[in-house]
């Protein structure tokens, strides 16, 4: 049995019990317990449940604490306060055996239990475009994104990903007739160019390409007719623009290495996956009368949508010149992870900016019957990056700021306050530390906030020890391994005969949540809620080890179960920082 049922869980449904044996109607109500200042817990549900049942609430608040066991094995003492609440507190030794089991949890789960009956969730996230360079639009996406990824999985659900790259369209016809004009331009042997190399010979061509199709009328004739080639398949038209897809990927890995994530090749089905769905998808649409023809284009109409002139904006699925845009695309993955993926849940980490042609493209499914109240889609969408002033994100000339260069700029800040404080680092671990420390940094940022807000992208405050940063974090993870080190052979050992100090009492209860967070978070697609647990989870940590000595405690035996406290706060501070895609190294 490695999972483990919290505190407040077991207080949950001890209440519900001893209310259940009070007054029979209130059999399954909830007794609304909550985290309080006045006790370790407090349960509300009593006042509105006296209500219904025409009692007096403090008459029956009385009666179910007549009826709580009380004791060491769980609540020690209950009492009434109030117009008829429940302030309860729990005894220290019912705390320290729970975490005992946490501890012991084999998994390394922490007692985190899976869920019994896993749904089958696309997530779709860190979907760049191909041929262009990646900006912080894209950051946002893959980071929330692999932070969702790992949170689901981590509950037991399936988790199917999905980088839905923008490797299809009309540039495609010029870019690719520009490179057969000029055969080796992006040429060289497999393996041996770098992911800047890669982006800077597409950013070239790209540049080449465009000034040649804006001067010259005859390459634009050519090149709009690679476009129609393309899109019938041709095998050679394909050969070119495949090589652009590996050019573009050998860029993306590396700044998906860079960003210490792992995204797998199987997983990247882009745009042009769905090329050969998209026909039947009109067809489909036109048929059950959810699309119809206006003006020669294929077009989805809604009440509520409609433009400043008061006219309706329809989604337009297929253009009157028979080629399909990104809303066709759309609607043909949501077919193919419906049917074929086995999907119940569709997530789409996304711009926020993007939010009408979503909105247009769910209901769109769901009229055609694609998607209903067993398979749902859902937007998880994000706010802009903005600058220090305030402004959306651009460089002083006023361009879009490339990825790689704020990320680099990162790793040289963090390397440098690394270096600062480092005492027994050589300049190889400095480098290592820096990395992890400087990537953490811009991820936790964006994790900490919930990722319908924007946010400021602010390195100073980013890298900073004080706060609510992942430096901070990393930090007393590092500090804790470090007096865990001291210790030398005395080990971690759960005493649960222990009395405990009042900061070891809060971590302790704060610890015991762990998975209830998780839970929360992975439902919610909130990877903040768990970055907030953990920043408490320093900061109670950060208490504890003020008020109370650790290797200097007064017996062996409160070393011991110090030690303990310690290491369970380590585990958990690891474990959620790697559900964020956040290192977590030894020393720092
Ligand atoms: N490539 C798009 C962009 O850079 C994001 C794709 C989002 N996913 C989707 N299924 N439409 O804006």
């Amino acid at each position: 049995m490695a999972s483990v049922t919290s505190l407040s869980d077991s207080v949950q449904q001890h209440l519900a019990d001893a209310l259940a044996s009070a007054l029979p109607e209130a059999d399954g109500v909830d007794p609304l317990l909550r985290r309080s200042d006045r006790a370790d817990f407090q349960a509300n549900g009593i006042l509105a449940l006296a209500k219904k049942a025409k009692a007096n609430p403090r008459e029956l608040a009385t009666q179910v604490v007549s009826r709580v066991t009380t004791g060491d094995e769980l609540i020690k003492d209950v009492e009434v306060s109030g117009p008829g609440f429940l302030n309860i507190t729990i005894a220290d030794k019912a705390i320290t055996e729970n975490l005992a089991a946490r501890y012991a949890d084999e998994t390394g789960r922490l007692g985190v239990p899976q869920t019994e009956n896993p749904g089958t969730t696309v997530v779709d996230y860190a979907q760049p475009n191909v041929a262009k360079e990646m900006h912080v639009g894209h950051l946002r996406s893959a980071v929330i994104g692999d932070s969702v990824v790992q949170l689901l999985e981590f509950t037991g659900e399936n988790v199917v990903r999905r980088h839905h790259i923008g490797d299809w369209g009309t540039q495609f016809g010029m870019l690719i007739q520009y490179l057969d004009e000029h055969p080796h331009e992006l040429d060289h042997e497999a393996g041996e160019v770098s992911g800047e190399e890669a982006m800077s010979n597409l950013d070239r061509l790209y540049k080449a390409a465009r000034k040649k199709f804006d001067s010259d009328e005859e390459f634009k004739t050519r090149a709009r007719r690679r476009v129609v080639d393309l899109q019938a398949g041709d095998p050679h038209t394909l050969a070119m623009w495949q090589k652009f897809v590996d050019e573009s990927k050998i860029y993306f890995f590396s700044v998906f290495e860079k960003l210490d994530m792992e995204i797998r090749d199987p997983d990247i089905v882009g745009e042009s996956g769905y090329n050969d769905m998209l026909a039947e998808t009109c067809r489909l649409l036109e048929e059950s009368g959810v699309a119809v023809r206006s003006e020669g284009a294929l077009c989805v109409f809604f009440d509520d949508i409609k433009g400043p002139d008061g006219n309706p904006v329809p989604l337009i699925v297929q253009k009157s010149d028979g080629g399909y845009g990104y809303a066709a695309t759309d609607l043909s993955a949501i077919r193919d992870r419906v049917f074929n993926l086995k999907a119940n849940s569709l997530v789409y980490v996304v711009d926020a900016r993007q939010s009408l042609h979503f909105k247009m493209v769910f209901e769109t499914a769901r009229r055609a019957g694609w998607l209903n109240d067993d398979v749902k889609a859902f937007q998880l969408a994000f706010g802009t990056v903005l600058g220090k002033d305030g402004k959306p994100f651009k460089t002083r000339e006023g361009e879009t700021v490339r990825l790689v260069d704020l990320l680099d700029e990162a790793i040289d800040r963090a390397s440098a306050v690394v270096r600062e404080k480092a005492q027994d680092l050589s300049e190889e671990e400095i480098a290592e530390r820096g990395a992890q420390v400087g990537i953490g940094a811009v991820k936790y940022a964006d994790l900490s906030t919930s990722a319908n807000r924007d946010y400021k992208f602010d390195l100073d405050q980013m890298v900073s020890l004080n706060g609510d940063t992942s430096v901070y974090l990393q930090y007393a993870y590092a500090r804790i391994r470090s007096i865990l080190r001291k210790a030398g052979e005395v080990r971690p050992a759960a005493r649960p005969e222990l009395e405990l100090h009042a900061a070891e009492r809060a971590l302790g209860l704060h610890l015991d949540t762990f998975a209830e967070i998780v839970d929360e978070a992975a439902a919610e697609y909130a990877p903040h809620k768990l970055a907030a647990y953990l920043y408490q989870l320093a900061s109670l940590y950060t208490t504890f080890y003020d008020k109370c000595p650790v290797l200097k405690a007064e017996s062996p035996e409160q070393v011991e179960n110090r030690l303990f406290l310690c290491d369970l706060t380590a585990r958990t501070l690891h474990r959620g920082m790697a559900l964020l895609g956040i290192r977590t190294p030894e020393r720092l």
